[in-house]
């Protein structure tokens, strides 16, 4: 183990890690250090089994990967696919289940239905003008928004957004509906194509530890 190099995950920060976690130790990786809820650390080190971990925001998990400055990353299908990034995705863990919806007003769905030039909100640019362009072929304005994207059709800054829609609490308590569905989403490991050659055995054999739990 000792002439091993470290490898390095990086995780979406939030619930996506908490659960990530819950499962590595699930198959004997822990992480000691990241437990203490008040350490300002940025990296957590198991030196045993030579693995490094640090926590960022979700949307530059699939940069890090990319670069080579995490091997490996988990992070939720919606921003491997808004990001698009030069990584394998390796494997779905199976939570954080979701989906990536159109939603608005009812009065909308006639909108979408006659291909109209609409107004599109979203945290997702890129994963709506892929729906709508490359899928529906329907050309639309899109305009991104960096959260509360429910907001957009109730201040007429758009007729419908590209969202999240989990629960759906939030598109209820506030007068909308999904429209359409875009993708359904989930977290993934996404891995460096270089670390992926170089580390084949270890990162083989950490997918096939994880999918073996996942399906016992
Ligand atoms: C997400 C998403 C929706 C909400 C959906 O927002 O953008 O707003 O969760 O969840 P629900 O279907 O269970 O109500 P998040 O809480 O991440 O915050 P944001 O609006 O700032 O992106």
């Amino acid at each position: 183990m000792s002439d091993y190099r470290y490898l390095t995950f990086a995780l979406g920060k939030g619930r996506l890690a908490n659960k990530t976690m819950e499962l590595f130790e699930e198959i004997g990786i822990t992480c000691e250090e990241m437990k203490d809820k008040n350490s300002r650390k940025l990296i957590f080190v198991n030196e045993e089994l030579k693995l490094r971990f640090f926590l960022s925001k979700g949307p530059d998990v699939p940069t890090y990967v990319e670069y080579g400055a995490a091997d490996i990353g988990i992070v939720g299908r919606d921003t491997i696919l808004e990001e698009n990034r030069n990584v394998y995705e390796m494997l779905d863990l199976g939570y954080g289940k979701c989906r990536m919806c159109v939603c608005g007003p009812a009065s909308a769905r006639e909108l979408l239905l006659h291909h109209e030039r609409i107004r599109v909100a979203s945290k997702y640019p890129n994963i709506a003008r892929d729906y709508f362009y490359d899928k529906k072929h329907q050309t639309v304005d899109i305009i991104k928004l960096n959260g509360s994207v429910e907001l957009g059709p109730l201040v007429e800054l758009s007729d419908v957004i590209v969202d999240i829609v989990e629960t759906g609490s939030t598109l209820k308590e506030n007068g909308l509906e999904v429209l359409e569905e875009v993708c359904p989403l989930s977290a993934r490991m996404i891995v460096n194509p270089v670390s992926m050659q170089m580390e084949t055995e270890r990162i083989k054999d950490l997918v096939n530890r994880l999918r073996g739990r996942l399906s016992s």
